[in-house]
């Protein structure tokens, strides 16, 4: 076991209609726990590095540091970078061995998106990196727009098919009602635009951002519509990482770090074995 591309493990989410967990990581021992849960199930699952992490550890530790979790715990792991609006930053991480990457050019235009998401598959390609890509936009920043304006940044079924097309893509994050953060109020998902991007692109598989605060039984519904993977990312960092060490410095007193690492390292196991099991990804590694 070891890391392995975007691409194998989504192909494999796609026939079998499960989903992958896609899990944020912003220090060594969220890693291990995302790698801890994921060996306890048996499950494939993609560790998620964003641009910010590249600028503060850089790309070849970072790549030197996840295979070497990923052999040690024995787990089928995807190391992607998650939301790279960099395309210095892009092509460090496939040059250092990164096994997927998102370009995120989901602000721009149309066609500049388009022209941003084929320069980064022309690159990674050649290293048999995968990409992901999002159309639409998921929000999470943009607290105070309406819902007219959110809809209006949805994913729109016929421009996916033509934007799958267009790039040559392995996966699409598409905009269908969720977005990055804690949610205000309840989360609706819109189920009949997964449905439709989905039959209009039924070998692409689509990818749900903004999973932290989803209610479980919409994740099932996203996964038998044809989402293959599901991103957390707020979850493990407010709980599993901040809220756990927290707790621990406080039990401890602040007398030794290691009881703080080694509760955060569980934490987080239990975070993403929980969500292994709701994506149905158990066993499948
Ligand atoms: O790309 C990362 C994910 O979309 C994380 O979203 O922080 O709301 O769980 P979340
Ligand atoms: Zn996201």
């Amino acid at each position: 076991m070891g890391l392995v591309t975007l691409e194998y493990v989504l192909r494999k989410a796609r026939l079998g209609k499960y989903a992958v967990g896609g899990f944020n990581f912003f220090t060594l021992e969220n890693l291990q726990g995302i790698a801890e849960g994921a060996a306890r199930q048996n499950s494939p699952v993609i560790a998620m590095a964003s641009t910010g992490a590249m600028k503060l550890f850089g790309e070849k530790t970072t790549a030197a540091i996840a295979r070497t979790v990923a052999e040690e715990y024995g787990v089928q792991m995807v190391l992607h970078l998650d939301h790279c609006t960099d395309m210095e930053i892009l092509k460090r991480c496939v040059d250092n061995g990164f096994t997927s990457v998102m370009i995120d050019a989901s602000s721009k235009e149309y066609q500049e998106n388009v022209d941003i998401t084929a320069e980064a598959v022309d690159y990674a390609s050649r290293y048999g990196c995968s990409v992901e890509a999002e159309l639409g936009h998921v929000g999470g920043k943009e607290d105070d727009i309406s819902v007219d304006e959110r809809t209006a940044m949805f994913t729109k079924p016929e421009e996916a098919l033509k934007f799958v097309k267009d790039t040559g893509i392995d996966a699409l994050a598409v905009a269908v009602g969720t977005v990055h953060g804690f949610y205000k109020s309840e989360p609706k998902l819109d189920f009949p635009r997964i449905s439709a991007i989905h039959e209009l692109i039924p070998e692409m598989p689509l990818v749900l951002h903004g999973g932290t605060g989803v209610p479980e039984p919409d994740f099932i519904e996203s996964i038998r519509r044809g989402v293959c993977k599901i991103n957390i990312g707020t979850e493990l960092k407010s709980i599993g990482v901040y809220e756990t060490s927290r707790l621990a410095y406080l039990e401890d007193n602040g007398q030794d770090p290691r009881k703080v690492s080694k509760k955060v390292v569980k934490a987080c196991a239990d975070i993403v074995a929980h969500k292994l099991e709701v994506f149905g990804s158990v066993g499948k590694a």
